[in-house]
């Protein structure tokens, strides 16, 4: 299964990346946590990437599309890969096809998460991050048994710099002007696939595990 997933930032992809992968045993790969990974690593790239995340603009394609293209040529995305974040406008969209057409392979699916923009103010207003193992918490809505702390690994929780409600607006329009055409650039493609993803994560991730599961059959 080779899927992107496609949604406004808080949609919930990285919530349901996790579950989407294990089901199909492919692997995950969010560009945005590369970054972060990179930024927190102090290496070139995060120094590069910093400045445009901070802000909530794209990080420049050039930059992202040699990120991508290394990634995908792991031997674990042979059998497939769940791309979580891009491509992120139409020009990345072309450039993962020639990435996949250079290994013979084609995408089979985008999903596309549906939520309303105040929904995405409250999941990301709430969201708080593992330094640790990267998972993902909501104060309300996934809130941690152990306050500051990952139920799962102990980590320190953190809020992202960009979830500050100023940077969530400007990632909100740099969404529907960057990044929604993509939704008629798949759907005219035959690709696209949508789920309501508004509701518990475990509704979403089963109406999302189904719509994948008759889509690919
Ligand atoms: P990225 O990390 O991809 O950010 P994003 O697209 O803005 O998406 P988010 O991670 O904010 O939201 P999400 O949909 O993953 O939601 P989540 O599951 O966490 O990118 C960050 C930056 O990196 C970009 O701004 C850009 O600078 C750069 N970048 C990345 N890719 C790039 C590219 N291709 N090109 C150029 N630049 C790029 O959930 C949010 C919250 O909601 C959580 O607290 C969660 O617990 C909660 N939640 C989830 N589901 C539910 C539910 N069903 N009900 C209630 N709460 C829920
Ligand atoms: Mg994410």
């Amino acid at each position: 299964m080779r899927l992107v997933l496609v949604g406004p930032p808080g949609a919930g992809k990285g919530t349901q990346a996790g579950f989407i992968a294990e089901r199909f045993s492919i692997p995950q790969i969010s560009t945005g946590d590369i970054f972060r990974a990179n930024v927190s690593g102090g290496t070139k790239l995060g120094k590069l990437a910093k400045s445009f995340m901070d802000a909530g603009d794209l990080v420049p394609d050039a930059v992202t599309i040699a990120m991508v293209r290394d990634r995908l040529d792991e031997p674990d995305t042979a059998a497939g890969f769940l791309l979580d974040g891009f491509p992120r406008n139409v020009a990345q969209a072309y450039e993962l096809d020639s990435v996949l057409g250079d290994l013979g392979a084609s995408l089979d699916v985008v999903l596309e998460l549906e939520v309303d923009n105040d929904e995405v103010v409250r999941r990301l207003s709430g969201r708080r991050m593992c330094r640790k193992c990267g998972h993902i918490w909501h104060i309300e809505y996934d809130p941690t048994q152990s306050g500051g702390r990952c139920d799962l690994c102990g980590g320190e929780l953190f809020q992202r710099d960009d979830d500050q409600a100023d940077t969530v607006r400007h990632r909100l329009d740099v969404y529907a002007e960057q990044t929604a055409p993509l939704i008629q650039f798949y759907d005219g493609r035959g690709q696209l696939v949508v789920v309501d993803a508004l509701g518990p994560v475990e509704d979403v991730t089963e109406r999302a595990i189904a719509a994948l599961t008759k889509a690919i059959s």
